[in-house]
């Protein structure tokens, strides 16, 4: 887990955030081991800015991988700033009911939470595509 920390640490440092001041980084360990990270990059038309789960999911599958064991957002402020309804949807597609998720801050809280307890019955790729989606 420190080693997904710090991973999110440095994406949260080139987030793009001027509208909310809220910079967020997020970094995502797959079945290989391999970490990919995000930010998030907000917009002037507001609605169009994406979390930095998003961008992590982006940088996973471009490199042909979906499947997410842990997942690490770090956000400022006292309490860690779970993912968003939205980002929570991304990220059941490809993790698993036991991925565990840290919601942590710079200061070092830290909230564990697995994809099963973000995302409560859920919908997922299985209705779509049968159990062949896992
Ligand atoms: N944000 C994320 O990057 N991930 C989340 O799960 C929650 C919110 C970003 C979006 C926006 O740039 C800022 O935090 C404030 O909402």
């Amino acid at each position: 887990m420190p080693d997904l920390f710090d991973a999110a640490v440095a994406a949260q440092q080139q987030s793009y955030s001027p509208y909310s001041k809220y910079p967020v980084g997020a970094a995502i360990r797959t079945t290989s081991g391999a970490v990919f990270t995000g930010c998030n990059v907000e917009n002037s038309a507001y609605p169009e800015g994406t979390c930095a789960e998003a961008g992590a999911i982006a940088a996973m599958v471009l490199a042909g991988e979906r499947a997410i064991v842990e997942v690490l957002t770090v956000t400022g402020g006292e309490t860690p700033g779970t993912p968003c309804g939205g980002c929570r949807q991304k990220l059941r597609e490809f993790a698993g009911p036991g991925a565990i998720i840290h919601a942590t801050t710079n200061d070092g809280a830290v909230l564990d939470i697995s994809m099963a307890d973000l995302l409560p019955s859920s919908f997922g790729p299985e209705f779509l595509l049968g159990e062949r989606a896992r």
